[in-house]
C-alpha cells in the first residue's frame, strides 16, 4: 500500500496536484494542499485505483512536496 503526505513547509500551493489528481488532493483556507482522505496525516493507504494519479502529482510537484512511502508517514 502506498501512504501519502504534503509537506507543508515547502508546499507553495500551486494547485498542480489538485488539478492531476482531484479526488486524493484539495488546498486549505491557507491555499496549501492535504490529502483528503485523512487530513493529511499520511496514515491511511490510499486506494490502488488512484495510486497512478497520486504518483503522477508527486512528479509534478514543483516543490517535490508530496511525500510517498510503503509505510504509514504518522512520525
Ligand atoms: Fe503544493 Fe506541490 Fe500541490 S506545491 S499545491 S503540493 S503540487
Amino acid at each position: 500500500a502506498l501512504y501519502a503526505k504534503v509537506d507543508v513547509d515547502t508546499c507553495i500551493g500551486c494547485g498542480n496536484c489538485e488539478g492531476i489528481a482531484p479526488d486524493i488532493f484539495d488546498l486549505d483556507e491557507e491555499g496549501l494542499a492535504y490529502i483528503k482522505l485523512d487530513d493529511n496525516q499520511g496514515v491511511t493507504p490510499i486506494p490502488e485505483d488512484q495510486e497512478e494519479d497520486l504518483r503522477e502529482a508527486a512528479e509534478e510537484c514543483p516543490t517535490s512536496s508530496i511525500v510517498l512511502q510503503g509505510h504509514p508517514l504518522n512520525d
